[in-house]
């Protein structure tokens, strides 16, 4: 009976009856993947409420285009503490000055790990340093990485003339331009992103270096892919990696060739290496590796030391570079105020002198517009999301561990009962009524908490140094009747339309 039974299992399927099966198989297994996705879109009990959730895919329709304005908005039905579905991806969204504060200074711990994306996974595998789960490998690398700056960077004095040094690289490669339309883009990308290669290479590389400037260049597009529909899709739908067609596919391309260049250039200027005798990042890095050889649990490893260097480039040059690109931008645009900022360098720094860091406290209208080009730009409008690191209670409500974040940085910049008239760009708003300068407390372009900015300390110096020496040496203008559009780009950062101008030499 046995055997028979065994022989009828093997009884060949008629070629109806086996697709027959193969549909049967098909459907109950979409109807599983339909039900799993549905049980994780609802709502955790205490989770704050939110905007009606389609089926499946949840608000990602909503975030298509602004989402940091659709945020904000959403906010105001809601509450500054809200609840989005992102295709089964539940998300609290924290809007406002208040609320902020709250989660990431008060609760600075619960609200500093990073959401395990299926993106961020695969990109970085939730190693290296900006991506990496709240625990010991981050403090590791972040200790590295902090201590790292100091010694090789901005803790130094010998640095800021370094600094100035490639201030005037800078500007003699507009000077080139001899007052004709440019488009300052490329410029200042190689400018800003050679300060952070001081201190990861010891080295800055020429504006001519096709190879590094093509690694810049596909690095920024990624941060750009990585607020995209698409890459939402394969977060919420990790399956669609096999699609052959999608802008995460170019993601991914651009992800690997990347690596690949970082790896050859990691290797090339490890060369010579002395332990313990570190030149720069690279060589302390390798330093920890061998260092921590024994111990199991160390993070310190070659693929993190690839993506550690691969995130302190991009994450120090795409928000300097847009911060400049805007502020030279709106000089452009108010020459009223571009006339205060000349009026402020001709006096505090006579007869052409290069302005140093201790020129800051003097230059308070130059300060007041670094600052207002940050409030009102906010370079990186919704923060880098963060997830909790263990059940959090904000406001009544409950967050389980492990829930995504995200920081609305635009709606603190934009918060009525922080800023009056927040739609209007209007440095005079840092200054008091005796022209000094005043910090506001709701100014986070470099966010709160554990997980802030790391390189805020550096950004400040590149942004003073250069924009000061940019206008003590020229008069900025569009050609007349050519106005560019204010509408940003979007991505992680928010840059402007690329736009020409004309950068005329001042008279000494
Ligand atoms: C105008 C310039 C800059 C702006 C507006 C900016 C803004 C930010 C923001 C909003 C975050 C997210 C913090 C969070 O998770 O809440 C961040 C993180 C970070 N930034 Fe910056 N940044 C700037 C320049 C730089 C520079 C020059 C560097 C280094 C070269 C840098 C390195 C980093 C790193 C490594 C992180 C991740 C920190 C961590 O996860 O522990 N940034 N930045």
């Amino acid at each position: 009976m046995g055997s028979v039974g065994r022989l009828a299992s093997y009884v060949p399927l008629s070629s109806s009856q086996a697709l027959c099966a193969l549909g049967t198989l098909a459907v109950t297994l979409l109807f599983l993947v339909v039900v799993r996705q549905l049980v994780r879109q609802r709502r955790p009990r205490g989770f704050p409420p939110g905007p009606t959730r389609f089926p499946l895919i949840g608000n990602i329709l909503s975030l298509a285009s602004e989402p940091h304005v659709f945020m904000k908005k959403t906010s105001e039905t809601y509450g500054q503490i809200f609840s989005l579905d992102l295709g089964g991806i539940s998300t609290v969204v924290l809007n406002g000055f208040d609320a902020i504060k709250e989660c990431l200074s008060h609760q600075s711990e619960v609200f500093a790990d990073r959401p395990s994306l299926p993106l961020f996974v695969k990109m970085t595998k939730m190693g290296g340093l900006l991506n990496s789960k709240y625990g010991r490998g981050w403090i590791d690398h972040r200790k590295l990485a902090v201590n790292s700056f100091r010694y090789f960077g901005s803790g130094q004095k010998m640095f800021e003339r370094k600094i100035s040094e490639e201030c005037m690289f800078f500007l003699d490669a507009i000077d080139e331009h001899k007052g004709k339309l440019f488009n300052p883009k490329h410029l200042i990308t190689n400018a800003v992103s050679n300060i952070t290669n001081l201190i990861i290479f010891g080295e800055r590389f020429t504006y001519d270096d096709r190879d590094f400037q093509h690694m810049i260049e596909i690095f920024s597009e990624n941060v750009e892919l990585a607020a995209s529909g698409w890459a939402f899709l394969y977060n919420a739908f990790p399956c669609i990696e096999y699609l052959p067609f999608g802008k995460h596919q170019k993601l991914f391309r651009n992800a690997a060739e990347v690596y690949v260049f970082l790896l050859r250039i990691i290797e090339r200027f490890s060369q010579g290496r002395v332990c313990q005798s570190p030149r720069h990042y690279i060589d302390a890095y390798l330093d920890e590796i061998e260092q921590n050889v024994s111990d199991k649990n160390t993070s310190f490893s070659k693929e993190n030391l690839i993506f550690s260097v691969g995130e302190l480039i991009i994450a120090g040059t795409e928000t300097t570079t847009n911060a400049l690109r805007w502020a030279i931008l709106y000089m452009s645009l108010y020459p009223n105020i571009q006339e205060r900022v000349h009026k402020e360098i001709d006096s505090v720094l006579p007869n052409g002198r290069p302005p140093t860091l201790e020129d800051k406290q003097s230059m308070p209208y130059v300060e007041a517009v670094l600052h207002e080009v940050l409030r009102f730009c906010t370079i990186v409008p919704l923060g880098i999301f963060r997830a909790t690191s263990q059940d959090a209670q904000v406001s009544g409500y409950t967050i389980p561990k492990g829930t995504m974040v995200i920081t609305n940085l635009y709606s603190v910049h934009f918060d009525e009962k922080y800023w009056s008239d927040p739609g209007i760009f209007c440095p005079d708003r840092f200054l008091d009524s005796n022209g000094n300068f005043i910090r506001r407390e709701a100014f986070l372009p470099f966010s709160l908490g554990r997980r802030h900015c790391l390189g805020e300390q550096l950004a400040r110096m590149e942004l003073f140094l250069f924009f000061t020496t940019l206008l003590q040496r020229f008069h900025l203008q569009f050609p007349k009747g050519c106005l560019p559009s204010l509408s940003p780009k979007l991505g992680m950062t928010l840059q402007p339309l690329p736009y020409t101008i004309c950068a005329v030499r001042r008279q000494p």
